[in-house]
Parts: C-alpha cells; structure tokens; sequence
C-alpha cells in the first residue's frame, strides 16, 4: 500500500496546491506525527466529541493514503483513507474535516478527488464511507460527490447505532485527474 502512495507521489500527483478560490491552502500526504493536532481539533470542528473514532492507529499505519491541507503551516483540513487490504477493489474514507473558516471552498472536493486518483491508480473501483444520519453537512456533501446514500441502517456498528453508507464508483478518469 506504502508504495503504491509512493509511485503516485512520486509522479507528482501528491504535490497539487488548490489554485481558485483557495489558493493559499497546500495539500501534502500525511505523516504519524500529524495525529496530536487532527484529534486536537475534530470536536470543535464536528459540533460533537467525535475524537473517540479517530484513534491513533489510523494515522500510524493509513497517513501514506491520507492527506492533510494546511494554510501558512495550520491545519486547514485533512482526510483519513485506505486501501482496503482485505477487498482488492475496495477503498475507504474514515475521516474527512475542513476548518469552518475554510468551508465551501473546495477543499474537501478536493481532498477526495486527490484520494480517488490514488485508489483508482491502484485498480480500485469502488469508494466507501459512512456517517451518522445527522450529520447532514456530510449526507448533502457526499451525494455532492457523486455518491449514492442509503438509508439509515440500524445497528450498524452494533445495538442503538444507526449509519449512513455512501459508495461511489471508481474510473480511470478519477486516476488522470
Ligand atoms: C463536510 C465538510 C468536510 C465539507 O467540506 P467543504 O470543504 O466545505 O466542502 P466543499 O466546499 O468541497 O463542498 C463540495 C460540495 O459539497 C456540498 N456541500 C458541502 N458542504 C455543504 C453544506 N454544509 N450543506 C450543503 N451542501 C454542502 C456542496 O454541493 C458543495 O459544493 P458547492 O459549495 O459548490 O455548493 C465540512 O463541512 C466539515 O468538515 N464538516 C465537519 C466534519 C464532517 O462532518 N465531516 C464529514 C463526515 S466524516
């Protein structure tokens, strides 16, 4: 999976600075070492403690699929993925937060463009991710991206929890953008 990032960034693909409307903002690929400062913020960003669902490990072994964007060094959003190990045509989105000061701007289009050309240059052909049904900035922005929503599905990560799904095919036109 490591290289797989690898070949991508060294192509240059992981260098891509948003240039319209936010041109200040620079995307790189994320590091273990950017964890303290993504879980410093998410509850704030969420309106919710949602740190709990971030633990370290997503950063200690997923940063070579993941993406943080930052504007004069802070953070100005980031995004959490993988490669599935286990489904060969299978990627995922965990996590996805843009600063407010910086929403509605592009940058989480952004994010996940970056994050389908990486998994559709590794034959990936389907992209995942869920979200609770009241995140409704998350249900709006995902069918934004193309994405199919299902119901809510209860009991998803056990009793008394209910989950959005969302799913997006994956071209080869999502690996040459
Ligand atoms: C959801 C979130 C990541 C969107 O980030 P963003 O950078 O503002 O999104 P973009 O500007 O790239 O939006 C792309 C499209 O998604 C849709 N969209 C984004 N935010 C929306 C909102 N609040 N309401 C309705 N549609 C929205 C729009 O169609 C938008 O295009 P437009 O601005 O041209 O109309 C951001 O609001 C956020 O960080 N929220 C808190 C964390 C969260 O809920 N993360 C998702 C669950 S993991």
């Amino acid at each position: 999976m490591v290289s797989v990032a690898a070949r991508w960034l060294e192509a240059g693909r992981g260098r891509n600075t948003i240039g319209v409307v936010t041109h200040d903002v620079k995307l790189r690929t994320a590091v273990p070492g950017d964890y303290d400062r993504i879980a410093a913020v998410v509850d704030d960003w969420w309106g919710r403690p949602v740190h709990h669902i971030l633990p370290r490990l997503f950063l200690d072994h997923f940063h070579a699929t993941s993406t943080v964007a930052e504007a004069d060094g802070d953070l100005a959003g980031f995004l959490i993925g993988f490669l599935s190990p286990s489904l060969p045509d299978a990627a995922y989105i965990h996590f996805v937060g843009v600063h407010p000061g910086h929403r509605r701007g592009g940058l989480a289009r952004e994010l996940y463009q970056r994050f389908f050309a990486l998994a559709a240059a590794d034959g990936r052909t389907v992209v995942s991710a869920i979200t609770s049904p009241v995140n409704e900035r998350s249900i709006a922005f995902h069918a934004a991206m193309g994405f199919t929503v299902t119901d809510p599905v209860p009991g998803y990560d056990g009793p008394g929890d209910v989950k959005v799904h969302f799913e997006r095919p994956l071209t080869p036109a999502d690996a040459a953008r």
